[in-house]
């Protein structure tokens, strides 16, 4: 009988960079889908994962240990607990930080049951004496405890339940090769299509009972920076806005005035992300400007800018990395109104 999910550390503020209020969390993670037959998008990642899912099945064993890696909001947490559902395991639920010494990682370890599933957010934010731990755990499932202390320490092989560990990371790159090389499963999500988006919005909205339209779905879709978590966001404000405004239905045009007052633009920008190109126009004269120095200026995590702003901005080609540091693009200075589209000339204010 599977059991219902343990959940250490706090698994609704996973990976996204803006927290959302409590109320909101838990209607976000209700949307979420619970089984890969209901997951849309990242359909390579999805079928492999049905293979090696049945494959464990059909030999009684549990899956291999998977590591996900990608920008946040793209679904790894989600993926973890669809893979527990799937083989129906029980999932503990915790995080890098929160492993702060060896004894929490042997510790939880020694209470898996086997086959049970242990997700790992942020696992590149373990330390080096915990993660040392884990090589074993997951090579061949036991942990060496030193007993005792001085001459009369003594290494104990503790042996394990056979289980398997699930790591997401948004930073594939900080993670130690011996960590990464005892994953059997290594999968990068990459950003949504407009397409995969507005599925994912029709299917939250049936979900909240709210008549959307088509080309409604497709306008958060396309605003959303390629990511389902801020497209389930932005649906629940243009729901507000089609409840309080109109007659509860999303229409086209409620939908862009909705988007227009969260502050997101036509290319699904927001404020972060356009302080973060003013910045560099502005006050770097279009860069090259280090990560650091950027951070200090806009009073901001350089993690946040990396992790969160980066990925969506690099992969429309709004901004490039070079080694000298973060440069703005010409599309992106047209964008902001800086240069003339059809001349590509500076805008005379
Ligand atoms: N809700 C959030 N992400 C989703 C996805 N990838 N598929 C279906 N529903 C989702």
């Amino acid at each position: 009988m599977p059991r219902e999910p343990l959940i250490t550390g706090s698994p609704l503020d996973d990976d996204e960079g803006a927290v959302p209020l409590a109320s909101e969390r838990e209607l976000l993670w209700s949307l979420r889908p619970a089984s890969l037959v209901e997951y849309i998008g990242q359909q390579e990642i999805v079928d492999n994962l049905k293979v090696a899912i049945t494959a464990a099945q059909q030999r009684g064993e549990p899956l291999d240990h998977v590591l996900f890696h990608g920008p946040p909001g793209l679904g790894k947490t989600t993926l973890a607990h669809i893979i527990a559902n799937e083989m129906g395991a029980h999932i503990t639920h915790t995080s890098g930080p929160a492993l702060e010494k060896p004894g929490d990682i042997v510790g939880l370890l020694s209470n898996v049951e086997a086959g049970e599933v242990v997700f790992i957010d942020e696992i590149h934010r373990l330390s080096r004496t915990v993660e040392e731990y884990l090589y074993s755990a997951m090579e061949d499932f036991s942990v060496d405890i030193i007993a005792g202390q001085g001459p009369k320490a003594r290494s104990l092989r503790y042996r394990l339940e056979r289980f398997t560990l699930i790591g997401a990371t948004t930073r594939a790159g900080n993670l130690s090769a011996p960590l990464r090389d005892r994953f059997g499963i290594v999968a990068h999500l990459d950003f949504y299509t407009d397409d995969e988006l507005a599925a994912v919005v029709t299917r939250s909205a049936q979900l909240l009972e709210t008549p959307l339209a088509h080309e409604a779905a497709l306008e958060v879709a396309r605003r959303s920076r390629g990511t389902p978590r801020v497209a389930n966001r932005l649906l629940r404000r243009v729901r507000d806005y089609a409840q309080v405004q109109g007659d509860g239905r999303v229409t086209l045009d409620l939908a862009q005035i909705a988007l227009k007052r969260e502050g997101v633009d036509d290319r699904g920008l927001d404020k972060t992300d356009r302080q973060y190109l003013t910045t560099i126009i502005e006050q770097y004269a279009g860069g090259p400007v280090g990560l650091e120095a950027l951070a200090a200026t806009l009073n901001e995590e350089s993690s946040l800018l990396a992790d969160v702003v980066e990925p969506f901005l690099l992969k429309i080609g709004f901004v490039n990395r070079t080694p000298a540091g973060r440069r703005a693009t010409k599309a992106a200075a047209t964008h902001l109104g800086y240069l003339d589209a059809a001349l590509e000339q500076p805008r005379l204010l």
